[in-house]
């Protein structure tokens, strides 16, 4: 199969960036499509220029680094699934594909498709964790969870962290990010005792990031790699809720 890749390149953070052409050719409809860029990258060693910086690590969809925008969709049009589970199959021969960074104030671009998504890690510190103890697997029956709020955590739990979310939403929101990260503590008893705490500093944070607000596109939940259902967004919103009022009260 052949392509024509319009790639954005970008030297740095501080620099201009613009979309330049390549021909891919001859590749396997079994490619995938980091392969595909790493191949396209192996010719342009060999032609003396500079390789196309991307991100990836796992390449089996769980380490969430793969995050790149294809022809205008984040993850490609591969839903649900992140760009290292996409196949070259999926084109079309002679397509014109457009490759991107993923784009939000809160993701400033390093070079090329590179992106800084540490804004999302900032969140997470501010409150996305437990303090108790873990030491060895506890007895299964000592701390007794429900099943629907077992399977609820575990489901909100899948986030990878990638930031498709962000870069599909017209304002750029982390909410289902975020949702997903309070939700997971929130449905288990290991969460509760810094849950006020935490949905409180991790909407702060958030906020303080740079990411938008959500406006009900629903975008996110369209191109989340996991499957993340935008329930999480209700259940943050209702803890945040509590959380506030409980703060107003002095409580
Ligand atoms: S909610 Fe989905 S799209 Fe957003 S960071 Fe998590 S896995 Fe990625
Ligand atoms: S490289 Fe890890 S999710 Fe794609």
């Amino acid at each position: 199969m052949n392509f024509l890749l319009k790639v954005w390149r970008q030297a740095n953070a501080r620099t201009k960036g613009r979309l330049l052409d390549y021909e891919a050719e001859n590749i396997s409809p079994n490619t995938s499509f980091l392969e595909m860029l790493d191949i396209l990258n192996e010719q342009l060693l060999h032609r003396g220029e500079e390789p196309i910086a991307f991100d990836s690590d796992c390449r089996e969809g769980i380490c969430g680094t793969c995050s790149l925008t294809i022809n205008g969709q984040a993850h490609g049009p591969n839903h649900p699934g992140a760009v290292c589970e996409l196949y070259m199959r999926r084109f079309k021969d002679g397509d014109t594909i457009c490759i991107e960074p993923f784009r939000a104030k809160a993701f400033p671009i390093i070079k090329d498709l590179v992106i800084d998504r540490s804004a999302l890690d900032r969140v997470v510190q501010a409150g996305g964790f437990i303090s108790a103890r873990t030491g060895s697997a506890p007895e299964a029956n000592s701390i007794l969870v429900p099943k629907k709020n077992a399977e609820l955590a575990m489901e909100a739990a899948a986030c990878i962290g990638c930031g498709a979310c962000v870069a599909a939403c017209p304002n750029a929101s982390a909410m289902l990010f975020t949702g997903a990260k309070v939700s997971h503590l929130a449905f288990l008893p290991q969460g509760a005792p810094e849950r006020r705490r935490r949905v409180l500093g991790m909407v702060r944070a958030m906020d303080a990031q740079g990411f938008g607000n959500c406006s009900n596109h629903y975008e996110c939940v369209a191109v989340c790699p996991a499957g993340i259902p935008g329930s999480v967004m209700v259940k943050m919103y209702r803890e945040y809720a509590i959380a506030s009022w409980l703060e107003a009260a002095g409580e």
